[in-house]
């Protein structure tokens, strides 16, 4: 049931206008995924009460943020964001814009939004966004009512409240993102998700079959399946993301099949079978480790040991053909050792990821792990980091190189920013295509025109960083 922040209703109950002339709004996303594709719900939800989506701050009458909770920078972007965006007004000689905070700072920090030189507007969280258009509609009469302020943090968490981006709007690099479940139950002690984002409820194999069966009847053909912990997909204790999948994957005309993230204790052999076995289902697994460290892992409540987790990999590189991994890291957690660090690099050499994405321990306010001295000082993580860093790159070069010369098919994504400078890389010239492997690889091309959602071939002939540059194929 909704529990709410702040006075209800009349303001959030206002029903949803449908109209000429209403309030041009621009939404600006950060963080994960799941914030990208409720950022197109929440598209999906203003366009079909009337308002106009604008793609420019300027141009908004409304300014919605979308925004990430996960580390303090997070949060400090989008409050400078704020002062920003009010600045850039001022300085053109502009009417304030209404100013919005969606997504898990909303969630964190409720009516404190509404405090201080960088207060906003509107502050309404990760489960209510159906209440954005009536919200809108009366921040943006002409006539505000008095004590509007009162009226205007809408947070809670409700577990009916699972929102569906319209099939149309903007597939991410040509897959489609279905967000299959909301929330965490894991708890891992320094992570707020579970906070902001709330209990983990899942939405109903109809509705994401149904979902999914809009955007191919609409062209598309790859879905990126997304949840905080979208391996533990659970519907009502019978149907588990392995058959979710098997379901997804009878879909005719749809092609790939994506999924983020994974938990590494959700990967039993069963599903790694399954994900073996359905020629749908990409070999990509992204599974955060972010310690490899057993004394760190314990601390952060991941219910897993370094060893357990290399076992996991090594039964997925059996069972599912040329399969490729991809990870999380977290260093400087309270109480990490010089050797816990080692730990995790001997782990990052084992596993030989295509990607890390590395980070810095930030405490956040009110999880278990706040409780803990957070003791590794800060010019130490980022050396940490940096290390981490560069035995990742190390160890992916030696990948990359053993791929140089092979051919792999790959589907075309859409221009590429890449740019050859004279001597250096292949010394193709443009204009350059991206094109992705089903196991997630990255290829640079150049061609002068090419079909997106193609699949093509190409013979890789080195890379950089973490894209190959290749070389179309008849
Ligand atoms: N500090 C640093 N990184 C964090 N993450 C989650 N919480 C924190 C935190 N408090 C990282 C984890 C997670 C990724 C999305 O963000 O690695 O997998
Ligand atoms: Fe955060 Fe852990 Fe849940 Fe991932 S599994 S969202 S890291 S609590």
């Amino acid at each position: 049931m909704a529990t709410f922040q702040g006075d209800l209703p009349d303001l959030t109950q206002t029903a949803a206008p449908v109209g000429e002339n209403l309030a041009s709004v621009y939404i600006e996303t950060y963080g994960c995924q799941m914030n990208v594709y409720d950022s197109q719900a929440i598209n999906g939800l203003l366009e079909g009460a009337g308002y106009n989506i604008v793609q420019h701050d300027l141009e908004a009458d409304v300014i919605l943020l979308n925004t990430c909770s996960i580390r303090d920078l997070a949060e400090h972007k989008v409050i400078s964001r704020v002062g920003e965006l009010r600045h850039r007004r001022t300085k053109t000689e502009m009417p304030q814009p209404v100013i919005g905070v969606c997504g898990c700072m909303a969630e964190r920090m409720g009516k404190d939004l509404r405090k201080g030189k960088r207060r906003v507007d509107l502050v309404v969280g990760v489960d209510n966004y159906d209440t954005l258009p009536g919200l809108i509609s009366k921040l943006t009469a002409k006539t505000i009512p008095q004590h509007a302020h009162e009226r205007r943090t809408v947070t809670g968490h409700r577990s009916d409240a699972h929102y569906v981006a319209p099939p149309s709007l903007y597939p991410i690099n040509n897959s489609h993102l279905v967000t299959i479940h909301k929330g965490c139950d894991y708890k891992c002690t320094y992570c707020i998700v579970p906070y902001t984002r709330g209990p983990q409820s899942e939405k109903s194999p109809e509705a994401i079959i149904e979902e999914i069966s809009g955007i191919v009847a609409g062209g598309g053909r790859e879905v990126t399946l997304l949840g905080q912990n979208v391996t533990a997909y659970n519907w009502q204790q019978n149907m588990d993301f392995a058959k979710l999948v098997e379901e997804v994957a009878e879909i005719d005309g749809l092609e790939r099949i994506r999924f983020l993230t994974g938990h590494p204790t959700d990967m039993h052999p069963h599903l790694m079978d399954t994900i073996g076995r359905l020629e749908k289902v990409c070999p990509w697994l992204h599974v955060p480790v972010q310690s490899g460290s057993d004394r760190v892992l314990r601390r952060m409540k991941r219910l897993y040991t370094s060893g357990q987790y290399l076992e996991m990999v090594d039964y997925a590189r059996q069972a599912i053909p040329n399969v490729t991994f991809s990870t999380d890291f977290i260093v400087g957690f309270p109480g990490e050792t010089e050797q816990d660090f080692q730990d995790t690099l001997e782990v990052t050499r084992k596993v030989k990821y295509d990607q890390a994405f590395c980070f810095k321990y930030s405490e956040r306010p009110g999880v278990p792990a706040a409780k803990l001295n957070d003791d590794v000082p800060d010019v130490e993580k980022k050396r940490r980091l940096a290390e981490l860093l560069a035995v990742q790159e190390e160890t992916w070069n030696a990948v990359a190189d053993t791929c140089v010369g092979q051919v792999w098919p790959g589907v075309v994504e859409g221009q590429a920013k890449h740019q050859s400078k004279p001597g250096q890389d292949d010394g193709q010239k443009g204009p350059f295509w991206r094109l992705r492997t089903s196991n997630n690889r990255k290829i640079i091309v150049s061609a002068d025109e090419l079909k997106i959602g193609a699949e093509l071939k190409a013979r890789i002939n080195g890379y950089k960083n973490t894209s190959f540059l290749g070389e179309l194929q008849d």
